[in-house]
């Protein structure tokens, strides 16, 4: 696959969509034109399936899975595989790791079947590189304040499991994730994602 692929993940609160924003920005100003995308909701399909799975009634975790596996599925195939097929770089705000941790661990559906029925709806594509932003489930309850959608407003147990996995997932795999601590400021964060991404850009289109 040509393109640059790569997907910011990361507790509630954490500021990953700052990230996004920072990267893109810096990207812009050297002539690059990145795709800012987000998950769920980065289709038409996937704005109704976020409205369903984060602010709808009480479901089942499978069920909620299998929602968060439909949106990324039609993520892929409408946006996503084809941009990258064109050479463009792609940001994702949340992919499939948000699932893996959310989904497999913080709602004990269990990490590697979760992953599997991921990587079916996929087509396994993997990001490049995965930045985790990594703030405590206090830290993390603290910022969002009073607003809460379905997710957000399980437990700190819930949220401590979830940052769990996303460190036991860059832990297994250093080459292909970057942990960032979600307290340093911004900029500090933002320098330390452009050492990664930097030295894996494509050549500015003429
Ligand atoms: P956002 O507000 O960062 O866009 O994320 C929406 C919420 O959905 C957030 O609480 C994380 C959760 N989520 C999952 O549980 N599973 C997933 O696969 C994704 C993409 C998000």
């Amino acid at each position: 696959m040509i393109g640059l692929f790569i997907a910011f993940e990361g507790g509630d609160g954490a500021g990953k969509s700052t990230q996004v924003e920072l990267l893109a920005d810096r990207l812009g100003q050297l002539g690059y034109a990145p795709i800012l995308t987000r998950q769920p909701g980065g289709t038409t399909l996937g704005r109704a399936l976020r409205d369903l799975v984060l602010h709808g009634e009480h479901m089942s975790p499978r069920a909620e899975a299998l929602i968060f596996a439909a949106d990324k599925a039609q993520h892929v195939e409408e946006l996503i595989r084809p941009a990258l097929l064109a050479g463009e770089i792609v940001i994702t705000d949340r992919y499939t790791d948000s699932s893996v941790a959310y989904q497999g661990a913080g709602r004990d559906l269990g990490a590697e079947e979760v992953q599997r029925l991921q990587m079916w709806a996929v087509h396994d594509l993997v990001p490049d590189l995965t930045v985790i932003v990594d703030i405590t489930a206090e830290e993390g309850r603290r910022r969002r304040g009073a607003v809460h959608d379905r997710l957000e407003s399980e437990h700190d147990g819930f949220h401590e499991a979830v940052r769990d996995h996303f460190h036991a997932l860059a832990a297994a795999d250093p080459q292909r994730y970057l942990v960032v601590d979600g307290t340093d400021s911004p900029t500090q964060i933002a320098a330390r994602v452009w050492e990664r991404v930097e030295p894996m850009l494509p050549g500015v289109p003429s």
